[in-house]
């Protein structure tokens, strides 16, 4: 049989993802004031070789805040990711609170030197999404994530819809 006939009568799996977008200021009044701590971290930033700077904000079902900012290092490997220290400190300081939202934003230096949020939202690397997913997973119930950038902000309904098909065990 021709191969991509063989493909064609196995069975298709279609992943959706519904992810609603807006303007900042459509967003939930709860969910703004998280991206508020998500650019205050923006702005705490530890980024001197990128330039790049990243924040996230985490709500947590104990109703605490949570932030966490890029931690670059000269030794490049050993930096971090805004959403995992972000993930790590929430994990370190309640580990009996489950994850609700995490908001991320990020932001740089234009080529007049004035710091600006990017417009468009910036999404999470792989290996966030996996550590995001782990307590997601151990919180048992869906976080919300929300990419915020200044003029277009996508919400996902879980960490799940933006890593379909994780690894989740062994
Ligand atoms: N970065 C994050 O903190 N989060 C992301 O989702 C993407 C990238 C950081 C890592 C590095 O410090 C800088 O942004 C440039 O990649």
């Amino acid at each position: 049989m021709n191969p991509g006939l063989k493909y064609l009568l196995m069975k298709e799996i279609t992943i959706t993802t519904i992810i609603r977008q807006c303007r900042p200021d459509e967003l939930p009044s709860e969910t703004r004031q998280l991206a508020k701590k998500a650019i205050e971290m923006v702005e705490h930033a530890y980024a001197p070789y990128s330039g790049f700077q990243v924040g996230a904000a985490i709500l947590l079902s104990n109703g605490k805040v949570v932030g966490g900012s890029n931690q670059e290092n000269a030794a490049f490997p050993s930096g971090m990711c805004a959403e995992r220290t972000a993930c790590y400190q929430a994990g370190a300081l309640y580990p009996y609170a489950a994850f609700r939202r995490i908001v991320i934003a990020a932001g740089k230096r234009n080529k007049e030197g004035v710091f600006e949020l990017t417009p468009q939202p910036i999404s999470p690397c792989g290996a966030c999404r996996q550590a995001l997913l782990e307590y997601e997973t151990k919180g048992a119930g869906p976080v919300e994530v929300v990419l915020y950038g200044a003029e277009t902000c996508y919400v996902f309904p879980s960490v799940a819809s933006l890593l379909p098909y994780a690894f989740t065990d062994f």
